[in-house]
């Protein structure tokens, strides 16, 4: 398998630094002298310090892109498909980018083709990423989303051909671990769905080990965070709900006992890296209230966040569901905002709050609606960061189209392009004239 090194890509953010004029503004900022006169500066396009562990970073704008599964990896190595697929987002100016769940141990993938970070051959082609996209992107915060499956693991990549309910999950054959799916209780994820092995508490401190460690190496390959996977009804969020944690023992039962896993991978990364940047994606909801069981709900969310922040969180990630597939949703433009606004009322001192899911108002085929539905976000007080999942898969441009509907120019482009863009100024566009 080869793996991807700075070495054979030639590239480094020294490179990039050595060759620009001192002083060029980072891509995705918008400088007082580009913007048009009155003008005010968007939230969204303003800087935001965030902790940092024991320190801070400054974040150039406040648009995140947020993990997504891209299921193109072989072994575990991110590879030259990553590096294009986050350079995208890099190179045009988003503030920060989280790489897709990363399983820290190969049976907590969600797919055989998903990232991993599980042993230590990974970290140079991590590393190999993390260089190239910090050199394209200057400036951005790059992080990782570290992952275990747990009873959703073993599944197959939903775009390839054969992929149906008929078949939940993927056999021995076919590179699947039906066998190594485990839970916190011996509850399938849905119907036909294997019924995981119910951990033992020495195989949960094993996991909990494997996200340190897992932490650890990416560390090492140079992200800026980890993003700890607490939502959507993997592992650790199995264990917070009480929909799929029917345990007696201390991994189960009270609320307390349910977060155990979460607090002590948080406590166990903290200890080993106070300075690094640590995020937490959670629920805010099971999204299940109409069945009036007992779940995770905003209320658990609000209990556990001041833990969190006590605990060295940077920054939690505010998303819901997927725990259970009878969950429901009132899947409107920022469905999830009333949940990061009811965590922002909180009033946390320090750890900030970032938000996902379809910030974007209007339709596909009204563009000129991106960025005005995360921006009103951000001055309604709902989050401190607005994150952009398939709205960036469509626009990997979408920080600059979101700055032309705000302020009408684009936030600053890269330098490769920004001078050959600037020079279709002289042309008059009007097809009409010609037709
Ligand atoms: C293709 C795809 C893959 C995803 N993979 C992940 C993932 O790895 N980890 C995660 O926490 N969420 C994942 N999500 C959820 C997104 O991060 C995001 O929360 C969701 O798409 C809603 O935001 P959006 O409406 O801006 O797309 C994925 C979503 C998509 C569309």
């Amino acid at each position: 398998m080869t793996q991807t090194t700075p070495e054979m890509l030639q590239i480094s953010p020294e490179y990039y630094a050595a060759k620009l004029p001192a002083g060029q503004p980072a891509v995705g900022t918008m400088p007082n002298e580009r913007l048009p006169e009155g003008a005010k500066l968007p939230l969204m396009l303003q800087e935001l310090e965030i902790p940092r562990g024991t320190g801070t970073f400054t974040l150039k704008n406040r648009a995140s892109v947020p993990p997504m599964c891209m299921y193109s990896a072989r072994d575990g190595f991110p590879a030259p498909f990553h590096i294009a697929h986050h350079g995208q987002f890099a190179l045009h100016g988003m503030g920060s980018i989280v790489v897709e769940a990363t399983a820290v141990l190969p049976e907590g993938r969600i797919s055989p083709e998903d990232v991993g970070i599980w042993k230590d051959e990974h970290i140079a082609a991590h590393a190999g990423l993390v260089q190239t996209i910090k050199a394209i992107g200057p400036g951005v915060y790059f992080g990782i989303q570290i992952a275990h499956a747990g009873r959703k693991a073993s599944t197959p990549t939903p775009w390839l051909p054969g992929t149906d309910d008929a078949k939940p999950y993927v056999e021995e054959k076919d590179g699947g671990w039906p066998k190594g799916v485990v839970g916190p209780s011996a509850i399938p994820a849905a119907e036909g769905h294997i019924v995981p092995h119910e951990l033992s508490i020495d195989e949960i401190r094993s996991i909990e080990k494997a996200f340190v460690d897992g932490a650890a190496r990416a560390y090492r390959a140079g992200y800026d965070f980890v993003e700890i996977h607490s939502a959507h009804g993997y592992l650790i969020s199995s264990f917070n709900s009480p929909l799929s944690n029917k345990r007696k023992d201390e991994y189960g039962g009270s609320f307390e006992n349910r977060t155990r896993l979460l607090r002590n991978i948080v406590k166990g990364i903290r200890e080993q890296f106070p300075d690094k940047g640590l995020w937490v994606r959670i629920n805010g909801t099971d999204a299940v209230e109409y069945t009036r069981e007992d779940s995770w709900t905003i209320e658990s969310t609000k209990q556990i966040a001041p833990l969190l922040e006590e605990a060295g969180v940077d920054v939690l990630d505010i998303s819901s569901g997927g725990t259970v597939t009878y969950n429901r949703f009132d899947l409107v433009p920022g469905y999830q905002l009333p949940l990061s606004g009811a965590i922002k009322d909180l009033g946390l001192k320090r750890m900030k709050i970032s938000v996902v899911g379809v910030l974007q108002d209007g339709t596909e085929h009204e563009p000129t609606k991106i960025g005005l539905l995360a921006e009103q976000s951000l001055q309604n007080g709902k989050a401190d960061i607005v994150s952009v999942g398939r709205g960036s898969l469509k626009s990997p441009n979408w920080v600059e189209l979101a700055a032309c509907n705000m302020v009408g120019v684009p936030t600053v482009g890269a330098v490769q392009y920004e001078y050959a863009v600037a020079s279709l100024k002289r042309f008059q566009f009007d097809v009409s004239e010609k037709s």
